[in-house]
């Protein structure tokens, strides 16, 4: 199976687990991390408007808890949008166990639509070398 298929299969399993009762707006997102596993997330909304979260953040934040630190390949979808462009918190969030190279692959109902680089989805992004990164 291609990686973009795996990645869709289990992005698509994510966001049948979402909670957006208030926008009615499911996502799911599944990365490929450097351990070769599938870490997945659905958004999480919460009835205090700004405390939920994006699907993006419940996968990286698997994938952290799972031990990996780095992002091979990224999928991301929504049922009611035809391709969802990470927004742009979640672009800098994904950047944090990314590089530029990084692949994020767009899905709608039927599979890939779009796959691009993270220096692509996210141009003049936040870097500095100011700050020790570890
Ligand atoms: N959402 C995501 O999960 N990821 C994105 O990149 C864009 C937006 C969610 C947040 C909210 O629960 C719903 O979509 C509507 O904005």
């Amino acid at each position: 199976m291609a990686v973009t298929d795996t990645l869709f299969a289990a992005a698509r399993e994510a966001m049948a687990l979402c909670h957006a009762p208030y926008s009615k707006f499911p996502v799911g997102a599944a990365i490929l991390a450097e351990d070769g596993r599938v870490y997945k997330g659905a958004n999480i909304e919460n009835l205090a408007f700004p405390q939920g979260w994006c699907a993006e953040c419940t996968a990286i934040g698997a994938m952290v808890m799972g031990g990996a630190r780095k992002i091979r390949e990224i999928g991301v979808i929504a049922e009611k949008m035809a391709f969802c462009p990470p927004c742009g918190g979640c672009r800098q969030k994904i950047l944090e166990f990314a590089d530029a190279e990084t692949r994020i692959h767009l899905y709608d109902g039927a599979g890939a639509v779009k796959t691009m680089t993270m220096d692509e989805l996210l141009p003049f992004s936040f870097q500095t070398d100011t700050i020790d990164k570890g």
